[in-house]
């Protein structure tokens, strides 16, 4: 559904927080998602834990889960964790942690919105639409980017390397915006808080859903509700940058070494900025926005 994120920051940082706070700013389920919401949960046996909310899903496995808990499977071929978390969040908390099999069966998914779980005797498909967010640490103490730190058993860069080299660089393309959490000091506790209200943003978000499925609505996809839900053609049509944009983004492509994923991701992500900023064309700087979250990234894709 939306775009993909990675937290990168040292420990104390606030990055759990922030995940857990997503779904505050997260617009209600649609009826119509609900009831794929619903359906899931019924199958997975869950349905009688509580009456339905229209609440998004937030999942948050910890990092020993199994690939069958993640993405389903077992004697009766249940719904995993990405199925769960259909229209909602999937929260990977300290992602390098976790198995590298069980990481690489959520490409699939990822790119289709959907899974296959294959039986002895049978096949099924579960909905699993959701959006990643991961946090990890630098490096496996954790304090690599720390002023005046040294990691125990080698230099702070081979330290972060390593640990960041165990998270692929197929999944990191499919991360869409990747930011660095900063530690947190006293100073920042104290001053007045200056950001906005969850119901601010969310707000803003709501806004920005509903122009993108107006905007499907009237291009005859009326099953499209999101930027990130958009077939490619219709992506590339509807995100056509400006010639400044257009310039930039073929530097940007080249420089950075974009694949074609990155490149229509890179796409959804500018269009969805525009959105916010209610702007009928795709700009440059929306653009510039768009690729500076995905730089770290590439870094690291590099780097693997
Ligand atoms: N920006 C912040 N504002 C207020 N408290 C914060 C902030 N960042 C972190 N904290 C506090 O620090 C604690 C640890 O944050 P946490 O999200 O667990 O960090 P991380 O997951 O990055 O290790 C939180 O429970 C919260 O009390
Ligand atoms: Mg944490
Ligand atoms: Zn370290």
């Amino acid at each position: 559904m939306c775009p993909n994120l990675l937290m990168n920051g040292p420990p104390g940082a606030g990055k759990s927080m922030l995940a857990s706070r997503l779904p505050s700013i997260l617009p209600p389920l649609s009826p119509r998602e609900l009831l794929e919401v619903s359906m899931v949960l019924s199958v997975a046996g869950k349905l009688a834990d509580g009456a339905l909310t229209d609440r998004r899903p937030f999942r948050a496995p910890h990092h020993s889960a199994s690939m069958a808990a993640l993405v389903g499977g077992g004697l009766q071929a249940r719904p995993g964790e990405v199925s769960l978390a259909h229209h909602g969040v999937l929260f990977l908390d300290e992602l390098p942690e976790f198995q590298p099999q069980a990481l690489d069966a959520l490409r699939q998914p990822m790119e289709t919105g959907d899974v296959l779980i294959s039986r002895a005797n049978h096949r099924v498909v579960y909905p699993a639409r959701f959006q990643l967010v991961a946090a990890m640490n630098p490096c496996r103490c954790g304090r690599a980017t720390e002023p005046g730190f040294a990691c125990r058993r080698q230099p702070n860069d081979r330290c972060m390397a390593q640990y960041q080299s165990r998270v692929s660089g197929p999944l990191l393309d499919r991360i869409d915006i990747a930011i660095d959490v900063p530690a947190v000091t006293a100073a920042d506790l104290i001053r007045p808080a200056a950001g906005e209200s969850s119901a601010t943003v969310a707000a803003r978000v709501g806004a920005a859903r509903r122009l993108q499925a107006t905007r499907f609505e009237s291009l005859g996809f009326g099953h499209v509700m999101t930027n990130a839900a958009c077939p490619v053609p219709v992506i590339e049509e509807v995100a056509r940058p400006d010639n400044a944009g257009l310039a930039l983004l073929r530097d940007a492509a080249e420089a950075l070494r974009l694949t074609a994923r990155a490149y229509h991701r890179v796409l959804k992500v500018a269009r969805t900025l525009a959105d916010l900023d209610e702007e009928a064309k795709v700009g440059r700087r929306h653009l510039a926005e768009a690729l500076s979250y995905r730089a770290r990234g590439e870094d690291l894709v590099q780097a693997a």
